[in-house]
């Protein structure tokens, strides 16, 4: 029996088969809503179940807060009975919005022992559109995906940049610090996410784990190139020093009285750098979120740490975006 969805407050439906994904049926029908993992981890396609019968499967990126708030992970939510929903966000897919293109690697730059910053030319000719934050998707020879953030502003759109930790054990990663170079094809499907900048006047605190720092950095040049003034913060984690492989966070904070920078060691102390867990360093400054938006980007662990407790701080639950760096570790953790 094929059951229907319909999107609270609006006029959009689908029909949604008993052992589909309400998002596989989205995708289906020619709606987007958000995703990034598809197995229950990131929590990128979460929203409210308004009414309904449902089942989940597999992952579970979803606090307990989240459940007592009808909240579910629409990647691993099948129907039992007609839905209504509420995504965060549901529009048509536009076909020619994302676009699969043959990028040349330009240059390699070591950024850290295992950071590798990886500039991506366009084929030219072919114009590609992303927004700030957003990352794109890049297809192997055996068909797998790999996603990376753009760490680069989207006005400069001839290519990406992107910061690529190496992860041991990783597959693609491993294959960046050994056998990539300069002329090498990479396929990319791009751009995919949410993870962008909302309009507001809120005060922003930007909360970055290792490359994490990737799209935060493309944010926050993005919003200097189009004069949004905001008060904003950028705390940047990482396990040791040479995690912290950028300066352009100090010139950031120098350029700018309404930026500030705070520096956070998790595994040891140094100078003038706090020694903490990112997400903490931040509720030790601020022990009240209420008035905050948050942009959170690193390992699920910390994403879904800061999640909870941002939100036990009176973060409302609207101002908490975060792309979580799923990789197929944490999938195969969730389960088939
Ligand atoms: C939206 C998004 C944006 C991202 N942006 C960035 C970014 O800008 N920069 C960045 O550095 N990273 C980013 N990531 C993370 C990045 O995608 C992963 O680190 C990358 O895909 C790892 O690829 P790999 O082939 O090297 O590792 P994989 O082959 O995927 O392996 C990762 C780990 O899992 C283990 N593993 C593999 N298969 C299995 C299995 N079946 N069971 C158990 N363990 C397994 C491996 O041994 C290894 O330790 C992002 C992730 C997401 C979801
Ligand atoms: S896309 Fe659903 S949790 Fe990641």
């Amino acid at each position: 029996m094929t059951f229907q969805v319909s999107v609270q407050g609006t006029e959009l439906r689908f029909p949604c088969e008993p052992n589909e994904s309400v998002l596989d049926a989205a995708q289906r029908a020619g709606f987007e809503i958000p995703f990034s993992c598809r197995k229950g981890v990131c929590g990128t396609c979460k929203g409210r179940l308004v009414s309904g019968e449902t089942r989940a499967y597999a992952g579970d990126a979803l606090g307990d807060a989240d459940k007592a708030a009808g909240q579910v992970l629409f990647c691993n939510t099948r129907p039992r009975s007609d839905l209504v929903i509420a995504p965060r966000s549901i529009g048509k897919a536009d076909p020619f919005a994302r676009k699969t293109v043959d990028a040349r690697v330009f240059r390699l730059t070591r950024l850290a022992d295992d950071v590798m910053l990886v500039h991506l030319r366009f084929p030219a000719g072919i114009r590609v559109r992303f927004r700030a934050g957003q990352h794109l998707n890049l297809i192997l020879a055996n068909g797998e995906r790999r996603d990376f953030s753009m760490a680069n502003p989207p006005r400069e759109s001839d290519g990406a940049q992107l910061h690529i930790r190496h992860v041991p054990g990783g597959a693609f990663t491993s294959s960046v610090f050994t056998e990539l170079k300069r002329g090498d094809i990479l396929r990319a499907e791009i751009p995919f996410g949410d993870f962008m900048l909302r309009d507001s006047s809120k005060p922003i605190l930007f909360v970055a784990g290792s490359t994490g720092f990737a799209p935060i950095k493309s944010i926050i040049e993005d919003m200097v190139l189009m004069g949004v003034a905001r008060d904003a913060w950028l705390y940047w984690g990482a396990r040791r020093q040479p995690g912290l492989y950028s300066e352009l966070p100090k010139k950031w904070a120098s350029q700018n009285p309404r930026f500030k920078y705070v520096p956070v060691l998790s595994d040891e102390a140094a100078l003038g750098i706090r020694h903490n867990l990112v997400h903490r360093a931040v509720l030790e400054d601020h022990p009240s979120l209420a008035g905050f938006e948050a942009y959170v980007c690193g390992v699920p662990a910390m994403t879904q740490a800061a999640h909870s407790e941002f939100l036990a701080a009176g973060l409302p639950r609207d101002a908490f975006f975060a792309d979580a760096f799923v990789t197929r570790a944490d999938v195969a953790a969730a389960g088939p």
